[in-house]
């Protein structure tokens, strides 16, 4: 998949932006405050309909304007597709080519983005759920079919939560169970495959990262420790059944005290993936570098383990990550990139961070006050970065121009009522139950919340 063109209108703080992304590394070099991770928020909602950060989609509409929009054009296995995502305080309407898109497949088939932002260093030390967000979002990348069994367990969970807080008979609560079980063993599989390709690519990664830290792996627990452990005794990874039946045992013998507290007590929605550093948990001994040495080689892991298995690496989104990395991790990723063949956009407040992985192709845009321009690449390593941020004022007199004088946004071609695509045209976006997500129990119920709300024809589109 390639990013061939961006075109973005009202969305945060960009009133109107065209790039034309490198095949491989795209910079973008500002000042705080610009708009830096506003562009990648962009791209990550456009190809994810999730957003980045925010947690309601309002909150990406430019300040003073009521629709924000975001179009790119794609080249995904040799074909070209045009697909965009419009966001008023009603809600998101998504399009391909034009049209309405008629289901989860028909938007996201071939579309895979990696993001990686200072927030992920937080993943570890962070809550579970953080993680399992984190996790599922990986699970997506690598098996889309894992969005759909998000859904259908979230589903299931809410139906028995609402019967257990309606204290409903046992046997009611029961003959739900077979359901919950089912779409929770689906969920719990593919994070457990998941975990299995990355194990040993991880492990490489972090070697070469932090060598001499004692090795890094991950051991995902279904179902808490001590069951976790059960299922693990007899077999390197638990079968179906095996999961199956330990969840339907596991849920007769905690019915009653679910019944007590009014929800599901176990399953993926209160799973946990622990990340191990020589032996010990990195949430509780890792030091900070560690930490992000892990959330670096999973991340490589991760697109290595997509180039292999679904042929070709998703676009890498890098939002100021080389200011978090100490000069060997940031030099180890550098060269990485130099070398990886994939289409990344990376953003930074020093071009000189990130200037190792520049090669002819690279293409630069300076940013100042949500206006990009191209700027010439022989300016990445400049040593006085001041210097650019004079420059950037001067490209910004010339953007205002364009501003002044802002050709008219034209969305594409076709009926553009008839593609508004309420909130089944952003099941991921929209919800747990529409996303892969970590699915929660208990999500609020508003329309404009990103991660919580469930999409009211999501489930028209599943
Ligand atoms: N809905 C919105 N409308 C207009 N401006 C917005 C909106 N949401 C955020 N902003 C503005 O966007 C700017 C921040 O942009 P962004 O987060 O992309 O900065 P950045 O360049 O990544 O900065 P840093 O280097 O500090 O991370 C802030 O000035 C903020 O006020
Ligand atoms: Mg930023």
């Amino acid at each position: 998949m390639r990013l061939c063109a961006l075109d973005i209108r009202d969305f945060r703080n960009i009133a109107a932006a065209s790039i034309d992304p490198a095949e491989q590394a795209t910079l973008v070099v500002g000042p705080n405050g610009q708009g830096k991770t506003n562009l990648l928020e962009a791209i990550y909602v456009l190809t994810t309909l999730r957003p980045l950060r925010a947690s309601r989609f309002s909150e990406l509409i430019r300040f003073g304007t009521g629709r924000a929009r975001v179009e790119g054009l794609f080249e995904i296995a040799g074909a070209r597709r045009r697909i965009a995502i419009e966001i008023t305080a009603e809600g998101r309407t998504a399009s391909v080519d034009g049209k309405k898109a008629q289901n989860l497949v028909d938007y996201f088939g071939g579309l895979s983005v990696v993001a990686f932002t200072p927030d992920d260093l937080a993943i570890i030390k962070g809550g579970p759920e953080g993680r399992r967000r984190f996790l599922d979002r990986a699970v997506f990348n690598r098996f889309p079919g894992h969005l759909d069994a998000c859904r259908t367990y979230l589903r299931a969970l809410r139906q028995r939560n609402h019967l257990l807080r309606d204290n409903a008979d046992r046997a009611l609560v029961e003959a739900f169970d077979q359901a919950l079980v089912h779409a929770a063993t689906a969920v719990i599989e593919r994070r457990l495959a998941l975990i299995a390709e990355l194990q040993e690519s991880l492990a490489r990664c972090f070697e070469s990262i932090a060598p001499g830290d004692g090795g890094c792996r991950l051991t995902y627990m279904p179902l808490g420790k001590t069951l976790g452990a059960r299922l693990w005794r007899d077999s390197a990874r638990p079968s179906r059944q095996l999961i199956a039946e330990t969840l339907q045992s596991a849920l007769s013998e905690r019915l009653g005290r679910d019944l007590e507290r009014g929800f599901t007590s176990l399953g993926p929605h209160a799973d946990d993936l622990d990340i191990i550093i020589g032996q010990r948990a990195a949430r509780t001994f890792g030091s900070q570098g560690q930490q992000r040495a892990v959330i670096l080689a999973f991340k490589i892991a991760e697109l290595e383990n997509l180039r292999v298995r679904v042929g070709s690496p998703p676009l890498l989104l890098l939002d100021d990550v080389s200011s978090e990395l100490d000069p060997a991790r940031n030099r180890f990723l550098m060269d990485y990139l130099r070398n990886a063949r994939l289409q990344c956009v990376l953003t930074t407040t020093d071009a000189r961070l990130v200037a190792p992985t520049a090669s002819a192709q690279t293409r630069l845009f300076t940013v100042h006050q949500g206006f990009f321009s191209a700027s010439r690449l022989e300016e990445i390593d400049a040593s006085d970065s001041a210097s650019r941020l004079e420059e950037a004022d001067d490209l910004d007199s010339a953007s205002r121009l364009e501003e002044a004088g802002a050709p008219e946004w034209s969305p594409p071609a076709g009926d553009s009522d008839a593609s508004r695509h309420e909130a089944d045209a952003a099941p991921r976006a929209a919800s747990p139950d529409s996303t892969p997500a970590s699915p929660s129990p208990d999500a609020p119920e508003d329309a404009d919340k990103a991660e919580e709300e469930p999409p009211r024809a999501a489930a028209s589109a599943s």
